[in-house]
């Protein structure tokens, strides 16, 4: 099969265009990795033409031969559907997880995201700790949430929190909350630690004044987890735009009500009582 034939890239170019649709992808903003299943690589065996090995930046074991669709750095999200070829790439691993290897696209030239380390490194936590369930990792830069961490203190519990008082489906598509990443140089290995570090525990990882990191298993789950984030940060602008302090909201006993009705385990740590 073509790599343009497979379902699996038709899905990685839909989530790059609805991305760019929602106006998360301004310029070159944004990256999104998927880790390709065995017989996924096979079925497009015919076009993969290995070209130099080079250096990923960190390490990456648990990922030692595993191959990955990647955006390429500098690509912008709205070519994704007309040059598909020369917005994204097919990659290999080698078996230490040290170095990748171009196998197709990228027809003009480059190399992956700048954020390669941060996507392997979460892909890495999340093969762990979802026993390789989860293959979608998506940064993008919705205006609403950044908007928030220059107003909202830097923690989990605050973001998480106030989050989820702005829909009740919140605490059930992020029940574990969100992690939140202070300001940092982006496009390196020491952010790629911090981020890996939160997706132990979370499928988000907000980087203050920047941007979002989603993991899920689907294409689907993964854009419509950072769309119900953004959702919930856009409704929180507009309620602290409206009235400095909140006339009513979702009380922590409404929160245990919901977790109780949808089977979802929502951690204490996030119902901490407010002051007036
Ligand atoms: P790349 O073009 O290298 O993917 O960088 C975009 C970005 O959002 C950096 O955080
Ligand atoms: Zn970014």
């Amino acid at each position: 099969m073509k790599v343009l034939e497979a379902p699996f890239v038709k899905g990685f170019i839909r989530v790059a265009d609805d991305g760019w649709l929602q106006g998360w992808h301004e310029r070159n903003g944004g990256n999104l990795s998927y880790r390709m299943r065995p017989e996924e690589v096979e079925s497009v065996r015919e076009e993969l033409v290995p070209r130099k090995w080079e250096p990923i930046g960190t390490e990456v074991p648990l990922l030692g031969g595993e191959y990955f669709l990647v955006t390429g750095s500098g690509r912008y999200m709205r070519n994704a559907v007309i040059d598909p070829e020369d917005t994204f790439c097919i990659i290999e691993l080698d078996p230490a997880g040290a170095h990748y290897r171009i196998l197709w696209g990228l027809s003009k030239g480059g190399r992956p995201t700048s954020e390669l380390p941060t996507h392997l490194m979460n892909h890495e936590v999340k093969v762990r700790v979802t026993g390789g369930k989860h293959r979608v990792i998506y940064h993008a830069h919705p205006a609403n949430i950044v908007a928030l961490t220059y107003v909202l203190p830097l923690t989990d519990e605050v973001f998480t929190r106030e989050l989820w008082e702005m829909e009740t489906e919140c605490p059930i598509v992020f029940p574990d909350g969100i992690g939140v990443v202070p300001w940092m140089v982006p496009g390196g290995r020491e952010i790629a630690v911090e981020t890996s570090k939160l997706m132990e525990k979370y499928d988000v990882a907000l980087w203050a004044h920047h941007g979002l990191f989603c993991s899920g298993d689907t294409f689907d789950q993964t854009f419509g987890l950072m769309h119900t984030v953004e959702k919930a940060a856009e409704i929180l602008v507009k309620v602290l735009s409206m009235a400095p302090k909140k006339r009513q909201t979702i009380e922590p006993e409404g929160f245990r009500e919901v977790a109780k009705a949808f089977h979802v385990t929502v951690p204490e740590r996030f119902l901490y009582e407010k002051e007036d």
